[in-house]
């Protein structure tokens, strides 16, 4: 549990600065914008960042004071107990690491920040707040594993497990004033608290799923205002989550239960007069199952009978003679770790836009948008009356419910009325993935005002926002929203209907780096790292699905490579180097691993899932079966090594492990050479057997031989426009390099092309046939319903980093990570007329809205503060540019035919005339 090394966490002070001399300097209205006010890290270093929101222009840190203290009061009174790090000179504002007194257990710390810049002195108004975990496992040690491993009558391990919800009360009476009191509970699979009746915090669904047997997550609440001095109830719900019983009883290799459900808890009080308390789980806890939920699994749905309701269970005033005493139980295995990425919450609420009657008396709701989440419904009724909500994502043709593409998993809520007037339900412990529902037992038709969709997914920030002047293009960028926050659900899974909702490692390779721009996915990452990294085999193999809930070990490298793009992902976003120290030895045993069994003749021969998902030669298949469209796995794989190798060695230098570069630097020589050797055709200047995949791959990791570079991107080229007719042909591989290798190479009408494409196969003709989400299949309207989810996001492939880097030009420098420099470099000229995108970097927000008319340009940008910009403009003439209109004279440089202007923080428009 005990973390020696440092770990990635960020906290964002929320401060508002403002000081007569920073406006008198032209910078006001500074503030930062708190993003956690984290409970419970385990972290014994944690990295602190802030924003300096500015609006006056060049506004550049020159150094810092951070101060930390162990009370607020001290911090009040310039007290810093724990750490003043003094003033030091520097621009860093972000990760800056923890470097004062050793935290301790539960360590409460308050801290803010001086900020010196060019501009004036800037202090913070208000104080960001951390505390510490439970840090060692002795200190979870008297606290017992409680539970009720048995069966009740309607209850079964089966392929359609059930199993009532455990409900937990313990009264506590605490004799003083309470001073502060937190709460750390582990409640597995799931967990609701209750003090006093009152929910505590708003997450649902948690905590985050992970391999139990590996690790187990705590969350922490600071309860001091829920607790009074006398009597308190403490309450919780578990449900089962991923830990009882999910269906893969009939694959050994799945995980199919880790136990039943259980929890462990800890209360700690202190109390005015100094004196403390700790309230642990203990068998005096009762327990019952014969509640209300009569039956929650996440595939299946969820069953509740309002007449079983116990009003006021989790208050003081219940009679609980029917309960037993919880029993102990073993601990689920893992280690207990604090949960350092956010659990799902409810986001948002979609109003359902039609309801119509259907021949059987059932009703079919539209909620308009494929969703992810539950149906909060409203009803009267007689007691014992019952409603049935089963969900899906779209209709047959005659109107009812297309269920094939779930497989087996029931997806159904079933509500029994108490009948005692409007009664209002929602599920707790499932979620489904679906637009439409069909509703029965309504005695009389109900309207859209008995329904309301709660969005449910991780407690993340959207950080992006993107309008062009293509319908097409935004559309997608809608359903990109909708299908990557659906599937956040404490790990990425792959989609969040059918009987799977696995994390494949391969569907977010490329994809996770596009999501980082529309949504804050640091942590949710991190932790997914985490995942990985705890699923290695002890030789060194990753799986396909992580945590593993299905055992695929099937060594391959296009989906465990995953581990490294992410975590490169996060350096580049998040300027996040401690990720990397954390993973790296992880990552080489595993390339090492690979090299040692796979490489032959230099060459890996190892690959499971081909370019999946390649549009098929027929509109029925799944996977396609035409050899010319698929690409040979040797290529697949070898190819990203190779790119694995470059990142390696980035990562070697990073994580202080220079010696390790030789090695990588050999092996990708040695790749490169046999991949042209075997596969290089020098007369068709093409790569194996002529696939955009076979070809973009090398193109996009410089394998290409200088000299006939051009020559294969043009044969590329003329087989996506002529051969394929200006059509995508690649899957879930070829995908993730398409749009930026076109752009890179000056083809970027040819990637635009693609991109508003509306026949198929595109991401547009999902839009033209009704898709508000990403689907499996480029045929998903028309393909075999045994593997066609219509919200998977991994056919996004660069999708999106093509549309915020080469369209909206919001791009990190790769040598000034995490925006610290912020590329701006559109591609005016690939047919869209107009961008207006803005992006919430660690550093700020950074916006472009550019304009394009016949010959001129009118760029609005924003820089966020301490940041600076390299806008790259379409003339070769610094006299047709003006900056907020003054004539850029001196101070620019000329690159490829464009100007190119280095800004520093600060919102300009830049206009320009005779562009080209
Ligand atoms: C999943 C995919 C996954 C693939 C790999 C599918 O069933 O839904 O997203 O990557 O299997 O085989």
């Amino acid at each position: 549990m005990k973390k020696t090394f440092l770990y990635t966490f960020i906290l964002i002070a929320s401060l508002s600065f403002s000081l007569a001399q920073a406006q008198k300097n032209g910078v006001s209205n500074l503030q930062t914008e708190m993003l956690d006010n984290p409970e419970g890290i385990d972290v014994l270093q944690p990295r602190l960042s802030w924003q300096i929101n500015a609006e006056g222009n060049d506004v550049k840190q020159t150094a810092y004071q951070i101060m930390v203290a162990s009370t607020l009061e001290n911090l009040n009174a310039n007290k810093a107990d724990l750490w003043d790090s003094g003033k030091v000179t520097s621009n860093e504002s972000v990760n800056i690491i923890y470097n004062g007194k050793k935290l301790g257990d539960r360590q409460n710390a308050f801290w803010k920040v001086t900020v010196f810049t060019n501009k004036g002195e800037i202090k913070s108004a208000t104080t960001a707040h951390f505390s510490i975990g439970i840090l060692t496992y002795a200190d979870w040690k008297s606290t017992r594993w409680i539970g009720y491993e048995k069966l009740s009558k309607d209850d079964s391990v089966s392929q359609y497990s059930r199993l009532s919800a455990r409900y937990l009360r313990k009264e506590i009476d605490l004799k003083k004033q309470v001073k502060s009191a937190k709460v750390y509970i582990m409640g597995m699979g799931l967990y609701e608290l209750y003090i006093n009746g009152n929910k505590i915090g708003d997450q649902v669904l948690a905590p985050v799923p992970t391999d139990y047997t590996k690790n187990v997550k705590y969350n922490v609440f600071d309860v001091t205002a829920q607790l009074k001095e006398g009597k308190n109830m403490l309450g919780t719900i578990l449900g089962n989550g991923r830990f009882f019983a999910m269906r893969q009883d009939y694959k050994p290799y799945k995980i199919k239960s880790f136990g039943m459900p259980k929890m462990a808890l800890q209360l700690f009080v202190e109390y005015t007069d100094g004196s403390n308390e700790v309230i642990r789980t203990d068998d005096s806890w009762k327990l019952t199952t014969d509640g209300p939920i009569l039956s929650n699994n996440e595939y299946d749905g969820e069953e509740y009978d309002a007449r079983k309701e116990m009003k006021g269970w989790n208050t003081t005033n219940f009679d609980d003679k029917s309960w037993v005493n919880a029993r102990y139980v073993q601990e689920p295995g893992g280690f207990f770790e604090a949960q350092m990425s956010p659990n799902m919450k409810i986001m948002g609420e979609v109003k359902p836009i039609s309801i119509k009657a259907t021949a059987k008396e059932t009703y079919i709701l539209d909620m308009g948008q494929n969703m992810v989440g539950w149906l909060q419904l409203k009803v009267k009724g007689k007691s014992g009356d019952q409603i049935t909500m089963k969900f899906a994502e779209s209709l047959q043709k005659d109107g009812s419910l297309y269920i094939a593409n779930l497989r087996d998993a029931k997806t159904t809520d079933v509500y029994t009325l108490k009948g005692e007037g409007e009664e209002i339900w929602e599920p707790r412990f499932i979620f489904h993935g679906f637009r439409f529902v069909e509703i029965s037992g309504f005695l009389t038709k109900p309207t859209l005002d008995n329904f309301v969709g709660k969005v449910v997914y991780d407690d993340i920030k959207t950080t992006g926002t993107f309008e062009s002047s293509d319908a097409t293009m935004n559309q997608i960028f809608k359903n990109a929203w909708w299908g990557i926050s659906g599937n956040y659900k404490g790990m990425p899974i792959d989609c969040p209907q059918r009987n799977e909702r696995q994390p494949w490692l391969g569907d977010r390779t490329t994809g996770a780096y596009g999501e980082s721009f529309l949504f804050d996915n640091q942590t949710l990452y991190a932790k997914w790292l985490d995942d990985i990294k705890y699923s290695q085999t002890q030789d060194g193999g990753l799986p396909d699905v992580a945590p593993a809930f299905w055992r695929y070990y099937g060594d391959n490298v296009t989906w465990p490579g995953t581990y490294i793009t992410v975590a490169d992902m996060l350096y580049t976003q998040f300027s996040d180097k401690e990720v990397i120290k954390k993973q790296y030895p992880t990552m080489k045993k595993w390339m090492v691993y690979m090299e040692e069994n796979y490489l032959r003749n230099d060459l890996m021969d190892k690959d499971k899932y081909g370019d999946w998902c390649v549009p098929p030669e027929s509109l029925e298949l799944i996977r396609s079966k035409d050899p010319a469209r698929m690409t040979d796995g040797e290529v697949l794989s070898s190819a990203f090594y190779y790119q694995l190798l470059g990142i390696m060695k980035k990562f070697a230098t990073i994580a202080n492990e220079e010696n390790d570069i030789a090695h990588y630097d050999d092996l990708a020589v040695r790749i490169k050479k046999a991949f042209n050797a075997k596969y290089l055709n020098t007369s068709t200047n093409s790569y194996a057997n002529n696939t955009v995949t076979a070809n973009v791959l090398p193109l996009a990791f410089g394998m290409v031989p200088e000299n006939v570079k051009e020559k294969v991107f043009q044969n590329m080229v003329h087989e996506i426009e002529v051969t394929k007719q200006g059509h995508i042909s690649t899957g879930v591989i070829g995908t993730q390099f398409l749009m930026r290798t076109l752009t890179n190479f000056g083809r970027g009408d040819l990637a635009f092309k693609l991109a508003s494409n509306k026949t198929y196969p595109s991401w547009g003709y999902m839009v033209e046939n009704g898709a508000t989400t990403i689907w499996e299949l480029w045929n998903g309207n028309t393909a075999d319903p045994t593997m066609n989810s219509q919200n998977h996001v991994m056919l996004l492939g660069d999708l999106m980093i093509w549309y915020y880097e080469n369209m909206a030009g919001i791009k990190s420098n790769p040598e000034k990570p995490g925006f610290e420099q912020i590329i701006m470099k559109p591609d005016f000229n690939a047919g869209l007329t107009f961008v207006n995108a803005s992006y919430e970097s660690i550093h700020g927000l950074i916006k472009s809205d550019w304009k394009k008319g016949k010959s001129n340009l009118v760029w609005k940008i924003t820089i966020p503060a301490n940041t600076t910009a390299l806008v790259y403009l379409p003339t070769t003439n610094a006299s047709d540019v003006k900056v907020n209109n003054v004539k850029v004279s001196k101070s620019y440089q000329i690159e490829n035919n464009k100007v190119v202007l280095e800004l520093p923080s600060g919102t300009y428009e830049i206009n320009a005339n005779n562009i080209k």
